[in-house]
């Protein structure tokens, strides 16, 4: 969820509603905002997109000059217009990022006091806390603090409150929260880049902080109490409002990014002359081990720079996905490196994860999009991934611009410990932008398979070595854009139990360039095909001529070093997912349920 808030000088709905578009990326299954005016308390809530609330205020608008607002991502309950944040118990109405981890037994306490509950959510109990102590004769300051004291769990909040036109809580533990200092004005926003149409001045709330704001006065005191002298920083951000350039959609449009996203992230990191250029801080003479941690996509980048630490670096490599890594609690030695890998920088699981592992006092290196994120402010060493603004939910140039990056540091790393590199390297990733423009060129023959795709129920996605984490990946996306049952696997793994699901109502898309283990591959494929299999082969000219037969489709790639295949294939995997998503005409940028950035654990 995002939540912001304005202590202005102007209407306060139209610069929520704006702060909030740019938090949409945080969920988008209801929006709300309540502001006060003329000391009256009110709100307005709807369900869906963020422009359904704007059409709302339309027709119903909702003055004041001070207010807060809240898109959701549902944790408790249903995304109804009653769950819809802000909450509001009487004169407090608060809006929430996160999950009070005790919300139950406040409750129950509070249902004791004869206090009767209007909707299923944690939050709704922090406004009838809050409320309750307000009537019991505290004033808003001290009955939030009281509140907030009370709760466990991670969270970001910002409370108002009725009859206080120049008043506003906000407090975070385990959720970012950004304060945006005004000329007589206040903001508050679940990240900086919320409020980058109406400051550029920030100060970060961190761990456990509680900060009181007016439009001139900003007090913030740590979690003993005291006050905490928090740095004003001028961040950089740009401005602009990123649209879709002509295309129908932000992924249409960063899909087609992808060739001068990559050219940006190489000459970030490599000279003119091949010579790698990455931070000093980044020894790996020195590591005898990494860590690797992400979710979703980013996730399956780590998997195949599993493959190519391994392999071209000769690095043992743990790879998790952070939800399971930060419970693990695994034993870390002095000379792990840790590396976390996300386009947003604010996921919450893969934020714990980096957390677990500063604990144990190892080196942190980020991989972000994001260069004002959670993940980049609390990392040793940020590589910023130069990929530009990702809209769209499912990650397309992120995930090309984190391999390109991963692969570079792999090559580092065996350069670093005096190995020898693979042929070309690292100057055969120059061509990556060209081979990627070339396959985009094979749109319209996706598109046609996609068709079919689109009337399957069930879709196979198989790949072996570094292009198992790609079958992974196409998958992942088939299902989150179409919402079609999809499942990759390792190939050689099919006969081991997924060979069951194959018949000739099932396709299956092989991704296979022609490599050392491109026979293997193929084989699997044909035990596929023996079984009325319907099999889409993802392949090279030589791995189409040799393999072509039989299949029910073949989608011709460029011919690539091996070590660049799982950079070039994901633009198939992209365009297979978008393509099938557009037959079946669901909402591409923004598929029901998900979120770009998930910030409950
Ligand atoms: C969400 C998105 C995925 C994304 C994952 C990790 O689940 O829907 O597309 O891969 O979060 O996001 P991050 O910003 O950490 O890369």
């Amino acid at each position: 969820c995002g939540i912001v808030g304005v202590l202005g000088n102007h209407e306060a709905a139209p610069i929520l509603v704006e702060a909030l578009k740019r938090l949409e990326y945080r969920g988008y299954d209801s929006a709300g905002i309540a502001t006060v005016n003329g000391g009256a308390l009110d709100r307005r809530r709807a369900v869906g997109k963020l422009v359904n609330l704007s059409d709302l205020l339309v027709h119903d608008p909702l003055p004041g000059k001070s207010g807060i607002g809240h898109t959701r991502w549902a944790t408790h309950g249903a995304p109804t217009v009653g769950n819809a944040h802000p909450h509001r118990a009487g004169g407090v109405a608060v809006v929430h990022n996160g999950i009070i981890e005790n919300f139950k037994d406040l409750r129950e306490e509070l249902a004791q006091k004869g206090i009767t509950f209007q909707t299923e959510t944690d939050t709704e109990t922090v406004a009838l806390l809050c409320e309750f102590l307000v009537c019991e004769g505290l004033a808003p300051i001290e009955a939030a603090r009281k509140t907030v004291a009370r709760l466990e769990g991670a969270f970001a909040l910002a409370f108002l409150f009725e009859g206080a036109e120049d008043l506003m809580i906000a407090t975070r533990k385990g959720s970012p929260l950004a304060i945006g200092h005004g000329d007589g004005e206040m903001f508050v926003g679940s990240d900086a880049i919320a409020l980058a149409p109406f400051t550029d001045q920030i100060t970060y709330l961190e761990e456990g902080d509680f900060a009181v704001l007016t439009r001139n006065s900003l007090e913030i005191r740590d979690q003993r109490g005291a006050i905490a002298n928090r740095e004003k920083r001028q961040i950089q951000l740009a401005n602009a409002r990123v649209d879709k350039d002509g295309h129908k959609h932000f992924m249409a449009k960063e899909i087609a990014e992808q060739p001068v996203a990559i050219d940006r992230a190489l000459k970030a990191y490599m000279g003119d002359d091949g010579q790698l250029s990455l931070p000093a801080e980044l020894d790996f003479t020195k590591i005898e081990r990494l860590t690797m941690v992400a979710c979703g996509t980013a996730f399956y980048a780590c998997m195949v720079a599993k493959y190519w630490f391994e392999q071209i670096a000769r690095m043992p490599v743990e790879v998790d996905v952070a939800s399971e890594f930060r419970y693990r609690e695994p034993p870390v030695s002095e000379k792990t490196l840790a590396l976390f890998v996300s386009q947003s920088g604010e996921t919450a699981d893969t934020l714990a994860a980096l957390r677990y592992m500063d604990g144990k006092a190892q080196q942190i290196v980020g991989l972000v999009n994001v260069p004002e994120s959670s993940i980049a402010r609390e990392s040793d060493v940020i590589l910023p991934l130069h990929a530009g603004p990702e809209i769209s939910v499912a990650s397309t140039k992120a995930f090309t611009c984190q391999l390109t990056i991963l692969l570079l540091l792999a090559l580092r790393a065996a350069e670093q410990r005096g190995l020898p590199l693979p042929d070309g390297m690292p100057n055969d990733l120059r061509a990556i932008p060209g081979l990627i423009h070339q396959s985009l060129a094979g749109e319209k023959q996706i598109t046609a398979s996609a068709r079919g795709l689109a009337e399957a129920r069930d879709i196979i996605f198989l790949g072996r070595g570094q292009l198992y984490p790609l079958a992974l990946e196409g998958a992942l996306k088939l299902k989150e854009l179409s919402y079609i049952h999809a499942e990759g696997y390792a190939s050689g793994e099919l006969k081991h139990g997924p060979i069951a699901l194959i018949d000739e109502k099932v396709p299956v898309v092989v991704m296979a360039p022609r490599d050392a283990l491109f026979d293997k591959t193929v084989s699997n494929m044909q035990e596929v095909m023996a079984r009325g299999g319907k099999v889409i082969l993802i392949t090279d000219a030589e791995g189409a001529k040799i393999a072509g037969d039989g299949t029910h489709e073949v989608i011709v790639m460029p011919q690539v070093p091996d070590s660049l295949a799982p950079i070039l294939y994901a633009v198939p995997a992209q365009q297979i997912a978008y393509y099938t998503a557009i037959a079946k005409g669901t909402d591409v940028d923004q598929p029901r349920n998900l979120a770009k950035s998930v910030t409950v654990e």
